[in-house]
């Protein structure tokens, strides 16, 4: 599978992601990546005139229903996109006519998302549609789309004449489905009384959680005079609006949905209608939502100069948590895969503690603080949980979602009718979540003081799970020491293990904390601390039970070697040298399968180095910066971490600043921002990756801004990636926001903004065409010449190249002008043959990242047909602008010719970078005072900043890093 040829295609500027073509292969992949919401909802990329094999979706926060063998899953709502548009008769889509030019955008800054299309109809009508849609953040209940059809023109054989006959059919589909299963009844519908006659509305019901769900929609149409009709077949209201378009006439269809459920009021019909009937213009509902996105911002951006893709990225991935995340509703949290696909079916896993939340936290703790009382209402889950397996307290379950109860599904069933069934063993052994969640309310109460709601709900979360563990841990009278067995840890691949570091020492950190926290309520709230005492029958001979049990939990841990062992006896395994599986596609369990895979010390992510990630803050030994290097060495190589999991590579990065190594930092945290973007592991179709993104907040901020959460806030210890020129955030402690703002002290960063190239022997190979006029003319002359000679005419003018040629022979003027024009004649002739085959092998590929960078391109060519030669090649498109034999008197070596191009890009010299591969090219660069990239043997081009034997395999980011050294 070629993922990367995929991502090319998104083009991105700092605020805006751009597909500029449709590609049908990529059709679900680009749904999931182009999702749209506002915390209460999440729709998908659907497109609103459907697509054949599209999987559009609508998932509500915590609308779960029931469905065999996973429990419950997030229920697929009525789709409120559609929109059949039929011109003449003839029904707009993009698997009929032809799609003459298109282009889909999110706009991050504004939270909306829009699609331009110009279409030809299968009988020749030419129509352009503007798309537009958002679900407002100003008021969550609110969801906004409209359509601007201009006709342009029935010149097609079987085209009708004008005026057209435009019909759109607005629906609100109540019969939306999950993967084939419908969890929907449908209770009823109608039309809007009180003076708006084109509303409509449905009402749905969830099969087994009762759970109603009210849709309402209007529609308005701008631009001429319409009718309105409305037809109630069962489920599938729909308002149709007719009217007549002339050539050349723009109409707007705007349609406004709302929509409520019994979760929010027990009257969603009557909330849906007054709703819709109060709400202003479209116009205005727009700037609201705008004006929410704008203030949303001011606390969560991440600003990053000097790295475009990186900064698209960044805010991509903030904007896929921010619109999965509402303060408005603390009955609900953060699936793994956010609102955006059926991955997972809605669950809840530790990504959302782990991963995702810190970011909430020390940015919008108001979020933060909603979905950690998510856990809290799930306590009861979580003590049922714990009583059905015979434990104390509450055991928070492995996968979780409306009531807090175990949804993690016992196995999976093959597709395949004669394999077996695989038992899904993480439900009963991946048990170290309640001391995940217990570790992010100490974060949120550390980072944001909110000491009342550490009275109310985060104690009593901590305190509960903490009885858990006491009923858990196993005493092993031999070793005088506590154990727990038959676990897994954060590393899937294992899944029966003895003394897992991780679980152990963050349920050791976890009993500390719950000591801590109970003195501190005793201290502050004492009567709070009695009534939790009393609920969770706490006696002062339990705490010195824990207390005794910290000192006593194991950890296998030597001292010697400083290597933490993820398991008892995980160093006895197998080992493994991953690169003998490389290239592959899928993971190393899919390769070597399950059983194989246990046997071996090979990590689905990261276990001890999660570990050491978490224990950050922890001076006490052994987590220093030694025992780090050590594990990281050890364990870093062994984790499959391109299609193990996509929890790994965020993590990683910030392990990997840490420990100053830049290079393997940046690697790793470009792979998790671009997990989605890129698709590169295949299955972005299924929804966002959720913890990645957050992982990525994580990244920068921990990792490349170093930020360490001490007791009197955050301090930053910056490291940048090489080709950061700047770095700015904010975080919130303690009521009040903190700004950062990292400019590298090191001036010999380059800020590039503009790439000068060189035609021959860089892009292309001219200087055979060149080689030959000369050697035609010379023979003809017969003058000596040959490939020889021909190597000192490597970037030297015409003339110049000429005088080199005939040497001592003596020629007038005018035979030296007829003989230069005689030899372009030749090499213009011979240049008609040139194509987009000639282009150097590696340059396109580097032109288009640069493009995508945001960096300016010019050609800086001695010679005089380099403007045909750039369209010959398919590169006009690429390029910004074109210096060439035309534009400066005197040649290289002087500087003249690329002081001209940077001027034409508007750009100061010392922002540019010449790619030349002449010896007199790279001085003339040097004069200008550029930078230098030189192509060809080092005896050349020596004084360049960098020398590459040639463009092939050559990414931006490795000339960015290099020029930076
Ligand atoms: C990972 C878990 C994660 C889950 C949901 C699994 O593949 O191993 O750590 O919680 O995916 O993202
Ligand atoms: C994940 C587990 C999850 C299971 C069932 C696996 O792919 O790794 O974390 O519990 O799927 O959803």
């Amino acid at each position: 599978m070629n993922t990367t040829v995929h991502s090319r295609a998104l083009l991105y500027t700092d605020w805006t992601l751009t597909e500029p073509y449709f590609d049908p292969v990529l059709l679900r992949t680009r749904e999931t990546i182009f999702t749209i919401g506002n915390g209460y909802l999440g729709t998908r990329g659907s497109f609103e005139e459907g697509y054949p094999q599209a999987l559009p979706a609508t998932l509500i926060s915590g609308v779960y229903d029931d469905v065999p063998v996973i429990y419950t899953e997030l229920a697929n709502c009525p789709d409120w996109l559609s929109l059949v548009i039929i011109i003449n008769g003839e029904r707009f889509r993009l698997d009929r006519g032809d799609i003459l030019h298109y282009e889909r955008q999110l706009d991050l800054h504004a939270g909306v998302l829009s699609r331009f299309v110009r279409w030809r109809s299968p009988t020749g009508k030419t129509l352009e549609f503007r798309f537009e849609r958002f679900a407002s953040l100003a008021d969550r209940h609110m969801l906004g789309l409209r359509c601007q059809i201009t006709s342009i023109d029935g010149s097609g054989r079987l085209a009708e004449p004008f005026p057209w006959k435009i019909e759109v059919q607005s629906s609100l589909n109540g019969y939306p489905e999950n993967q084939g299963f419908d969890h929907w009844e449908q209770l009823d519908q109608g039309e809007l009384e009180q003076g708006i006659e084109q509303g409509i509305w449905l009402q749905v019901c969830t099969r087994t959680s009762h759970i109603e769900l009210v849709m309402a929609a209007k529609i308005a149409v701008i631009g001429t005079e319409a009718s309105f009709q409305v037809a109630s077949p069962p489920g599938y209201h729909t308002l149709t609006t007719t009217f007549m378009a002339a050539a050349g006439q723009t109409i707007s269809v705007e349609k406004v949905v709302t929509v409520f459920t019994s979760q929010e009021t027990e009257r969603p019909v009557q909330a849906a209608q007054d709703k819709l009937l109060a709400l202003p213009s479209y116009a205005l509902l727009l700037k609201a939502h705008q004006q929410a996105w704008e203030a949303v911002w001011q606390h969560s951006d991440i600003v990053i100069e000097g790295d475009r893709m990186a900064q698209l990225a960044v805010r991509y991935n903030l904007f896929q948590l921010i619109i999965s995340a509402s303060p408005q509703n603390d009955r609900v949290s953060i699936p793994a895969k956010t609102l955006s696909g059926f991955g997972y079916r809605g669950h809840i896993f530790w990504d959302t503690e782990i991963f995702i939340l810190p970011f909430f936290t020390l940015t919008q703790p108001a979020i933060a603080r909603s979905l950690l009382t998510y856990r809290y209402h799930a306590l009861e889950g979580a003590r049922r949980k714990a009583s059905h397996s015979r434990y104390q307290g509450a055991m928070f379950p492995w996968e979780s979602a409306a009531t807090g109860d175990e949804v993690t599904p016992r196995s999976s069933m093959p597709t395949d009718p004669y394999a077996e069934a695989v038992r899904i063993w993480c439900r009963d052994r991946e048990i170290h979540l309640s001391a995940d969640i217990a570790y992010a309310v100490w974060q949120y109460w550390q980072v944001t003081g909110d000491d009342l709601w550490l009275r109310d709900y985060g104690a009593e979360i901590i305190l509960d799970t903490a009885r858990f563990w006491m009923s858990r841990l196993e005493w092993h009278p031999q070793q005088t020491r506590y154990e727990l067995c038959g676990v897994i840890g954060a590393d899937e691949y294992h899944e029966q293990v003895p003394n897992n570091a991780f679980t152990n020492r963050m349920v050791q950190w976890h009993l500390e904390t719950a000591v801590a926290v109970y003195e501190w309520l005793q201290r502050t709230f004492p009567n709070q601390a009695a009534v939790l005492a009393q609920r969770l029958q706490l006696t002062p001979a339990q705490l010195l039970s824990w207390q005794a049990a910290i000192a006593q939990i194991y950890i296998p841990y030597n001292a010697e070697t400083g290597l933490i062992e993820q398991f008892e006896g995980f160093f006895q395994l197998k080992d493994i040298d991953l690169t003998d599986y490389e290239p592959r596609d899928r993971s190393i369990q899919a390769v070597l399968g399950m059983d194989e895979t246990n046997q071996r010390q090979v990590l689905k992510q990261p276990d001890v180095l999660m570990l050491l990630y978490l224990m950050r803050g922890v001076q006490a030994a052994p987590y220093s910066h030694d025992v780090l290097q050590k594990n990281w060495d050890y364990y870093a190589p062994r984790t499959d971490s391109t299609y193990g999991s996509s929890l790994t590579s965020a993590i990683h990065a910030i392990l990997a600043a840490d420990l100053g190594a830049p290079a393997a930092a940046y690697q790793q945290f470009m792979q998790a921002a671009m997990v989605d973007l890129d698709d590169n592991r295949g299955n972005t179709a299924d929804g966002i990756h959720a913890a990645s993104a957050g992982g990525v907040w994580q990244a920068v901020v921990f990792g490349f801004g170093g930020i360490q959460l001490k007791n009197s806030g955050p301090v930053a210890t910056p490291h940048l990636p090489p080709t950061w020129s700047r770095l700015q955030f904010k975080l919130h402690w303690h009521g009040t926001c903190h700004s950062f703002d990292f400019v590298p002290s090191d001036s010999h960063t380059p800020n590039i903004q503009g790439f000068i190239f060189d035609l021959d022997g860089v892009l292309t190979d001219t200087a055979e065409w060149h080689y030959r006029a000369w050697q035609q003319l010379a023979d003809e002359e017969h003058l000596p010449f040959d490939r020889q000679a021909n190597e000192a005419l490597r970037g030297v003018s015409r003339r110049e190249s000429l005088l080199l040629i005939v040497g001592s022979h003596a020629y007038s003027e005018l035979e030296l002008q007829k003989m230069m024009d005689r030899k372009n004649r030749y090499y213009v002739e011979s240049i008609q043959t040139i194509t987009d085959k000639d282009v150097l092998p590696g340059a396109l590929n580097l032109l288009a990242e640069i493009r995508q960078a945001g960096i300016k391109i010019a050609i800086g060519s001695a010679s005089k047909n380099a403007k045909t030669v750039i369209e010959k090649l398919g590169l006009a498109d690429h390029v910004d602008a074109i210096a060439d034999g035309y534009s400066v008197e005197h040649p290289k070596p002087a500087p003249d010719l690329f002081l001209y191009a940077a001027h034409q890009l508007g750009l100061d010299p010392a922002h540019c970078v010449v790619v030349e591969d002449a010896a007199a090219g790279i001085a003339a660069a040097i004069a200008g005072g550029m930078w230098t990239i030189g192509l060809g043997p080092a005896d050349r081009v020596d004084s360049a900043d960098i020398v590459l034997p040639n463009l092939m395999g050559i990414h931006l980011a490795d000339l960015q890093t290099k020029l930076s050294r």
